[in-house]
């Protein structure tokens, strides 16, 4: 289990699967942690976990040097950003408006942008030099697209460079700031629950499609998360980590 003792970590979307799951596995590895959500769900959920919790829609830049100075000014420092909170918009490229499509970018990969530039600020103000780690969440979905949700996916890809551009400006920079992306295939949350109520059987037909041949737990993700954002994983920046049940790894047809 990583140790994240004194560490301090914000997460994004902490009001329910992922993000809840995040918030309860940083503070059980030591962690002190703001979760925030646009949901105030976030705040019964941080509450139970002994986290603090702030209401953010990530979405809005303007917000984020705020959200940061809060998890940093009450611990002298910040080590961890989980750029978590997203949105699927269930479009296709004939069907999408330049709303919902504004919309699912602002909260999946301007949100995500925002959130790096304004951690670096205060990770490169931390006691003893520039030291941090940075986990942005993608989705399976930006490896095999999805052609009901043009927007989904996109952002997502997006996510997974900008997670090495992030890598390679600080490395090449000498900060000690990691950034790498986790990658979760189908998970038992409440993007499948919605997700579920248009097109019925939906979570047994992606569970199938694991070749564990289930949904991903939440705490499983979690788990991938609090070990990239520990101190264990010194060498590893610009990363993928697929919790994904073996899906991408399975020739189709098989
Ligand atoms: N569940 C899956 O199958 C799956 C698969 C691949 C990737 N993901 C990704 O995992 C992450 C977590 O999703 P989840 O599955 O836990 O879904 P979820 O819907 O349970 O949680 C998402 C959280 O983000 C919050 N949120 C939405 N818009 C926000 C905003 N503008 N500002 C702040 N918070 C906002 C929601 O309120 C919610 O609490 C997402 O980035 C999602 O794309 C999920």
């Amino acid at each position: 289990m990583p140790d994240l003792a004194g560490k301090v970590a914000i997460v994004t979307g902490c009001a329910s699967g992922i993000g809840a799951a995040t918030v309860r596995r940083l503070r059980q590895d030591g962690a002190h942690v703001l979760g925030t959500d646009i949901d105030e769900g976030g705040a019964a959920v941080c509450h139970e976990a002994r986290a603090d919790f702030a209401r953010q829609d990530v979405a809005d830049m303007a917000l984020w040097p705020a959200i940061v100075e809060q998890a940093s000014a009450r611990h002298g420092r910040l080590d961890i950003l989980v750029n978590n909170a997203g949105i699927v918009a269930g479009a296709s490229i004939e069907d999408i408006d330049d709303d919902l499509w504004d919309r699912t970018y602002g909260v999946n990969i301007k949100g995500p942008m925002a959130g790096c530039r304004a951690a670096i600020a205060a990770m490169k103000r931390n006691p003893g030099g520039a030291s941090g780690a940075i986990v942005n969440i993608a989705s399976t979905s930006a490896m095999a697209a999805l052609p009901g949700d043009v927007a989904y996916c996109s952002s997502k890809g997006a996510v997974r460079v900008l997670t090495k551009s992030v890598a390679v400006h600080c490395a090449k920079q000498g900060y000690a700031i990691r950034c790498n992306t986790v990658i979760p295939g189908a998970t038992e949350t409440g993007i499948l629950d919605n997700a579920e109520k248009d097109i019925p059987g939906l979570k047994a037909a992606v569970a199938a499609t694991s070749p564990l041949n289930r949904l991903g737990d939440p705490s499983e993700t979690a788990a991938a998360i609090a070990f990239l954002a520990s101190d264990d994983c010194p060498f590893m920046t610009g990363a993928e980590m697929l919790v994904d049940g073996g899906a991408m790894s399975i020739h189709p047809g098989f």
